[in-house]
């Protein structure tokens, strides 16, 4: 099985990616296809620059979609919503394909250092995601990341760690269905 694994963020100290890395230590059994959005650096999407073409990045993310058999994702939240590295790939796409994801089953989480979170950008995602395609199966946001998670050894809080374990275990009966 194909997992697709990207954080929505280009920092190159992302928590969100950070906490994907985390996750796919139990999917090692898969083939993974990790991605940078820093690979699809696209002009800022515009109606206008649309009119000329749309950038290759664009067709790629789809593509790198298309090849999959799962997602595992993890929103950076800017102002109470996406990054705007990631929204900027999301309406490049969307415009190719308003269903993005493709059918495809989504493990959707998000992470801050804040108490919440990351919990408005998820708010936003699990409610639209699926107008775009997610087959959202799981959620899972982590709060204040810097006292919750260890690079070493993951989500350190007993709770929070086999919540997101039990929710991995789900991911993968589903997605193995
Ligand atoms: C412009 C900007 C806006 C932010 N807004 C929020 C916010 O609304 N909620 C929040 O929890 N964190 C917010 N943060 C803090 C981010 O959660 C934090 O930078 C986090 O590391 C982003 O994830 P990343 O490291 O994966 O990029 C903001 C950060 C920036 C730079």
């Amino acid at each position: 099985m194909k997992i697709l694994a990207f954080a929505g963020s280009t920092s190159s100290t992302s928590i969100n990616k950070e906490l994907v890395k985390f996750v796919l230590k139990d999917f090692q059994d898969h083939e993974i296809n990790l991605i940078d959005l820093n690979d699809f650096d696209m002009p800022v999407f515009s109606v206008d620059r649309e009119k000329k073409g749309f950038p290759d990045e664009a067709h790629r993310f789809l593509k790198v979609i298309e090849e999959c058999d799962a997602i595992i994702c993890s929103l950076a939240e800017h102002n109470r919503s996406y990054s705007a590295a990631f929204k900027n790939v999301f309406d490049w796409a969307s415009r190719i394909n308003v269903k993005v994801f493709q059918s495809k089953p989504m493990l959707l989480m998000s992470t801050s250092p804040g108490g919440y979170g990351g919990g408005n950008v998820m708010n936003t995602a699990k409610t639209f995601f699926p107008q775009f395609g997610a087959d959202v199966k799981q959620t899972f946001s982590l709060p204040k990341f810097y006292e919750n998670f260890d690079i070493e050894s993951g989500v350190i809080d007993p709770l929070m760690r086999k919540d997101l374990k039990d929710k991995i275990s789900s991911f993968k009966a589903q997605i193995n269905n």
